[in-house]
This record gives structure tokens, sequence and C-alpha cells, in this order.
């Protein structure tokens, strides 16, 4: 099935043979160091997981090869668009400046034809205001250059929506899209700052579930929730896949997508997210369609581009 993603991370996505090769470490403890275990506890160990790709992607070339890898695996699970994310300034820690570490990415992404893939700058929880203005200040750059959108990622717990308001208002004064990271860690109230501030769609959202005042917000402002179900089970925001509010969101009217977040992290591609959602919650093949036609509307494509990819969606449901 032609496929839409709209979260996944970059960082969380790298082929461990990959890492291997570039840090010269054993394939089983890179395999180790990169992927959740059942015991993984929480967001914030889920989040230490990103520790060894990010130390191999500090050069021009690593960030290219691994950019270009990512884009051929999507392309391999049947994704004809995709928005991938990841955090610039995680990126510098060697030598590199923001927009070297951008270009590279964006090489690396447009030497595979197949697929069509923006990208979404993450600015961090937990990094000053500083480096994260950086990080507006260079979406801004490339805003329409391969670069669509802004978000903001990390430790949620830690570090609360709210508190970054200041940052959003300048992305919002200069006309730049954003999803942000909440309701994954935190309540609905983070939920709700993400909207208050302008958030277009919200990364995971899934506690307002429990709060009939934000998720008919998220409805009446047609937010989309870019949810990413094995995910949650990782970071134990959820208690089992059976439980999880995906359905439950779906058939409340919330315009949901389905999403990785972390290919290899999370050990998952979206051909298997779309098993485990049809083996657990029985979604239809006309449900799937509908939740990729949510991601091509709130996607950051530009309307011409929607407009494409909805009938190449269309056309292949024609054919079976
Ligand atoms: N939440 C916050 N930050 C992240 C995540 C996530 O699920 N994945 C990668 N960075
Ligand atoms: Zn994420």
């Amino acid at each position: 099935m032609k496929k839409i993603e709209l979260h996944v991370h970059l960082d969380g996505s790298v082929r461990p043979k990959t890492v291997s090769e570039l840090l010269n470490y054993d394939i089983k403890d890179v395999k180790n160091k990169m992927m959740v275990t059942s015991d993984t506890k929480d967001l914030t160990e889920y989040l230490t997981k990103f520790d060894l790709p990010i130390k191999a992607m500090q050069t021009k070339d690593n960030l290219k090869r691994i950019a270009r890898e990512l884009a051929l695996d999507l392309k391999d699970d049947d994704v004809i668009y995709a928005e991938v994310r990841f955090a610039p300034i995680l990126h510098t820690k060697e030598g590199l400046s923001l927009d070297e570490v951008v270009s590279s990415v964006l090489e690396g992404i447009k030497s595979v034809n197949e697929i069509k893939i923006n990208l979404i700058l993450c600015m961090m929880r937990g990094f000053s205001y500083e480096d994260n203005l950086k990080t507006i200040m260079v979406t801004k750059k490339f805003l329409n250059k391969g670069v669509v959108g802004l978000d903001l990622a990390g430790d949620e717990k830690k570090y609360q929506t709210i508190n970054y308001k200041d940052l959003f208002m300048i992305a919002k004064d200069n006309n730049i899209p954003f999803t942000i990271h909440a309701g994954e860690a935190d309540t609905s109230k983070s939920v709700l700052d993400a909207i208050n501030f302008g958030a277009k769609r919200i990364g995971h959202g899934i506690a307002i579930v429990n709060d009939d005042k934000v998720l008919n917000k998220v409805k009446e402002k047609n937010i989309s929730l870019e949810v990413c179900p094995t995910s949650n089970v990782d970071t134990k925001a959820v208690l089992s896949y059976e439980k999880h509010p995906i359905k439950d969101l779906f058939l409340k009217g919330v315009k949901v997508t389905v999403n990785t977040d972390d290919r290899t992290v999370s050990n998952i591609t979206l051909s298997k997210e779309y098993e485990k959602l049809k083996e657990y919650f029985n979604f239809s093949d006309e449900e799937f369609l509908q939740m990729n036609l949510n991601a091509i509307s709130s996607s950051f494509m530009n309307e011409d581009e929607k407009t494409r990819y909805t009938k190449m969606i269309m056309k292949e449901k024609k054919l079976n």
C-alpha cells in the first residue's frame, strides 16, 4: 500500500550497520545501544538511544549517507511522501555549521528519485533559547527549499511546552509552519499549549483521549495527530499496544495519521505498523486510506503537491 509518513526522526532511523561501519563498533553493541528493549523505562531512557547515531552524524559525508539510506528505506516501505525531522544543532559538535548540516541532509535525500521528502527541523527541549532561536533562523533560511516546518522534540516530562512560547511566537511571526511533540509524556495541557501557540499538527497528542475539552478543540481546529503507536508502547506512554487510544481517537473523529517515529530505536517500519493496527484494532483498508488522506491534507506540502499526492493515493485504491 502506498503510504505517507509525517513523523519520522532521522537520528532514530539510522541503519545499525552504518553506525557500526562509521564508528568502528561491533554491530551487536550498536544494536544494544540503539534499540529499545522491553525494560526501557520511559521517554527519558528512550532518548538515550540517540546518543550513538548522533556521534556518527557529525560530518557532511556521514549525514549525506545516512539521509540517503533513510530515503531508500522509506521508498522500500512504499512511502511516497515523507516529512523527515531532526535537530540540526545536534550535528554541530565537530564543527559543522547549521547550514552545512541541513545542506548535507538535503543532498542525501535528494539523491533518491522515487520518493519525495521534505524536512522538519527540531528545536530541543532543555536546550538554550539562543540555540533554539538559531534553529528557527536556519528553518527560515531553508523554508520551501527542502525544509517545510519546525518542531520541538526532547524530554516533555522534564521541560514543559509552555516554556517555549516565546520561540513559537517568533516562528509564527516568520510564517513558519510548526508541529510540536505534545501529549506524549505529559498531559493534555501540553497539547492545549501547543494549539494556543498555533501548532498545525501535534506529534503524538494521545493524552487528549482523556480530555474532551482539548479533544474537541483539536477537532474544531482541524489539527491532526501524528500518532506513533509502537513508539508510545516503547516509551511507556501507553501500557500495551492493545491499550493504545488510536482507534478511539479515530472513531471520535480526530484527524489521525500513522507514523513510525524512530524506525531503528523501535525496530519498526510503517508497513509493520499498519499490520499491527490491522491485527489489534481491525483497521480496514478504507480507514488506512482515510488516514493517508489526513496525512496529505495536514502535510506541509503546497496545495498543488497535495492534489498530486491525493490523486496518486486514490489511483492506487481504484486499481485494487
Ligand atoms: N519524543 C520526543 N523527542 C523525540 C522523540 C519522541 O518521541 N523521538 C525522537 N526524539
Ligand atoms: Zn518523535
